[in-house]
């Protein structure tokens, strides 16, 4: 009976402390021309689908495929046609510190996914996603 209540207290204090986890949100508001801000959103959702597209064709060896749209959606490549620029002006120093390195990590899975090593490629696109983390983890828009 002990045990069986001990474990309802520490299901009930588990939920209640991710709960406040939850509400407590520490991340730092930036905030851009609305303008700017939706194509910012709008490159973030096709970001996503960049992600899902290079583990397809990783999953189907076609790395050159995966090189490929990395460089050109993700890598340095991207940064003129997504107006990298144009939303950087608005960014605290951080932000825009981890916003390159997802470019240059992209780029440099880019060239291990061209050398046509698997292994070096998946570590080079964790290096990708590592950026996409960080930078959710400390700012925000709304
Ligand atoms: C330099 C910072 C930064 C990087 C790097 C970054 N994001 Fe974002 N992303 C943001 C911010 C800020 C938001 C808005 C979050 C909010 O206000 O709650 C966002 C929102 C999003 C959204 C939601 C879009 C919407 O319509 O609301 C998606 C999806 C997303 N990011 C995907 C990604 C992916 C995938 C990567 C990595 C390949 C990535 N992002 C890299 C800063 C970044």
């Amino acid at each position: 009976m002990r045990t069986y209540l001990f474990a309802i207290i520490s299901l009930l204090s588990f939920g209640l402390s991710n709960a406040s986890a939850a509400d407590r949100d520490t991340r730092e508001q930036v905030s851009f021309p609305k303008m700017i801000q939706q194509h910012m959103l709008s490159n973030m959702r096709d970001h996503l689908v960049v992600i899902n597209e290079i583990l397809i064709y990783l999953s189907t060896d076609e790395m050159d495929k995966a090189a490929d749209i990395a460089e050109n959606r993700l890598g340095m490549s991207a940064m003129n046609s997504h107006g990298a620029g144009q939303q950087a002006q608005y960014m605290p120093e951080g932000m825009k510190k981890i916003g390159s390195s997802m470019h240059r990590a992209a780029s440099r899975f880019a060239r291990k996914s061209e050398e046509g090593d698997p292994a070096e490629a998946y570590k080079a696109l964790q290096e990708v996603t590592a950026a996409c983390v960080a930078c959710h983890a400390a700012y925000r828009v709304n």
